[in-house]
């Protein structure tokens, strides 16, 4: 079952001014969509509502465009997305102890978030640098020759 989260929304006023910088141009719909998802890290009901009305443009719409591009969650997401191999490469060098670590720390599985919405972890199939397994990747940046004893020190760099 999915971690239940209380989640901040943006507010109404940083949509509102992501809105005006595009004039309210329902072709910038995408443009506004990701700035939205890079400010809150997701796209809450009401922040699609909000866009909805303030561009004219029907609430079915943009949901379909929230969930057709991979880039927008619909569901909150931490500020800072792990993501643990586990590609042939890196399951045999160890990764699936690697993943139990990270899970035994912050109390999730992939597919969730923690409650202070911190981090959000999944798994992926290779991050294309095998000799570096086991691999966790933490927003972008490569933690390579993963062992469990040194995911807490990884972890404790983010704030
Ligand atoms: S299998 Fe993990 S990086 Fe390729």
């Amino acid at each position: 079952m999915k971690k239940q989260v209380k989640a901040k929304a943006a507010s109404g006023d940083k949509i509102d001014q992501i809105i005006d910088k595009y004039q309210g141009e329902a072709s910038a719909l995408i443009q506004i969509l990701l700035e939205i998802q890079s400010e809150n890290h997701w796209l809450s009901k009401e922040a699609l509502e909000k866009v909805s009305q303030r561009l004219g443009v029907p609430l079915s719409r943009i949901q379909h465009v929230a969930t057709f591009y991979k880039a927008f969650s619909l569901v909150p997401k931490g500020r800072h997305e792990i993501h643990i191999c586990l590609g042939t490469a890196c399951h045999v060098r160890g990764a699936p102890r690697v993943l139990d670590a990270v899970q035994d720390l912050l109390g999730i599985r992939p597919g969730e978030t923690d409650t202070d919405l911190k981090f959000s972890l999944e798994t992926v199939n290779c991050l294309g640098c095998c000799a570096l397994g086991p691999v966790m990747e933490v927003d972008g940046k490569y933690h390579g020759k993963m062992v469990p004893g040194k995911v807490a020190d990884v972890l404790k760099s983010y704030d």
